[in-house]
């Protein structure tokens, strides 16, 4: 492989030197991951904003030259730094942001996890892809009360059920193309699927982006409660499955932006009278992302945002739902 022409202004094109690509290229993981898995989706995709994914977890250690001045652009974690975690609710002080409900209308807190030892989305194959499945299945199989629910495998679900989970933010989308050139979606739909509650205010996502995303939701604003369900969940699911996790990166995740908590928590908001770059301010100014109403990559549909943390490593699970509430009260303060 000789060196590539990255375009775009991706931190893979800005990190990805002539020199860092000489000490790379012929490296390779126990799992078979090589450089060019890595830096495929990026490639392919010049509006990435990040470019790359790592195929197993050692990718992090053997192509850390690449990975680390990324993960320190993004996060602003240092090679030096030691993540920390802390999922316990009884630490989490925040109010209801909007206790009367006039501003958000759900909240959601989700985490990636990965199953200890083996690969990723971008190497995985057909028949460790359903190892996993069934080693998930059976754990979640496990979890009672509240938490107890069903396994849908993508592959015996008919299109108008596919469709209206997604609208209800229950199910992925297929065919995201940053995924599909890291090579996460071959033997689509195979292994794939959603676990739900009945109550679908918990939900865990199958060998997508990640092999497990684990999600807690609900309607308002009420972030303690949705934080102390996912908590729940975490501790039972932790009794019967390791998750890939590092003393240094805390849980590893294929994409650098969801290591550490891997956690994203958000709220759907409504602002109709705010514009929109006064809602970016705002959350800016406050750690905060803003996507828009169907999530990554997608517009604000009637003034209705989701604002999420940016950061996840080097932040506690605590801390980064705390930052998420002050910077929701700002903005609901400057909406009046
Ligand atoms: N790979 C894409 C990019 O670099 C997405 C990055 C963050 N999103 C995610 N779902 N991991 O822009």
């Amino acid at each position: 492989m000789s060196y590539p022409k990255i375009e775009g202004a991706s931190l893979l094109a800005r990190f990805l030197t002539p020199e860092v690509f000489d000490a790379l290229k012929d490296r390779e993981t126990y799992f078979g991951v090589r450089l060019e898995h890595l830096i495929a989706s990026g490639i392919q995709n010049p509006d990435s904003a990040i470019g790359v994914y790592a195929g197993d977890e050692e990718s992090y250690e053997v192509f850390a030259p690449l990975l680390d001045p990324i993960i320190a652009a993004y996060h602003g974690f240092g090679p030096e730094d030691r993540h920390a975690s802390d999922l316990d609710p009884a630490h989490l002080e925040v109010e209801n942001p909007d206790p009367e409900g006039r501003f958000v209308l759900s909240t959601r807190i989700r985490v990636a996890r990965n199953l200890c030892c083996f690969p990723f989305g971008p190497v995985i194959d057909r028949r460790e892809r359903r190892m996993a499945e069934r080693a998930i299945v059976r754990a979640l199989s496990t979890l009672p009360g509240e938490l107890a629910g069903e396994y849908q495998p993508l592959s015996a679900m008919d299109e108008a059920t596919k469709k209206q989970l997604v609208e209800a933010h229950l199910l992925f989308k297929a065919e995201d193309r940053f995924l599909e050139a890291g090579g996460f979606n071959r033997d689509w739909p195979d292994a794939r699927g959603v676990f739900m509650n009945k109550a679908r205010t918990f939900l865990v996502w199958l060998n997508e982006e990640d092999q497990l995303r684990i999600i807690s939701m609900e309607r308002g604003a009420d972030l303690k409660s949705v934080f102390s369900r996912l908590a729940r969940a975490l501790k039972l699911l932790e009794a019967r499955l390791t998750f890939a996790y590092s003393e240094r990166l805390g849980y590893l995740t294929s994409c650098p932006t969801n290591l550490g908590t891997a956690m994203r928590a958000s709220v759907h908001i409504r602002l109709p009278h705010l514009a929109e770059d006064e809602v970016k301010a705002i959350a800016r100014a406050h750690g905060l992302q803003v996507r828009g109403t169907h999530g990554e990559h997608t517009e604000a549909e009637g003034g209705v945002y989701d604002v999420s943390n940016k950061r996840r490593l080097g932040v506690t699970e605590v801390e980064a739902i705390t930052q998420l509430a002050k910077g929701v009260q700002a903005l609901i303060q400057a909406a009046g």
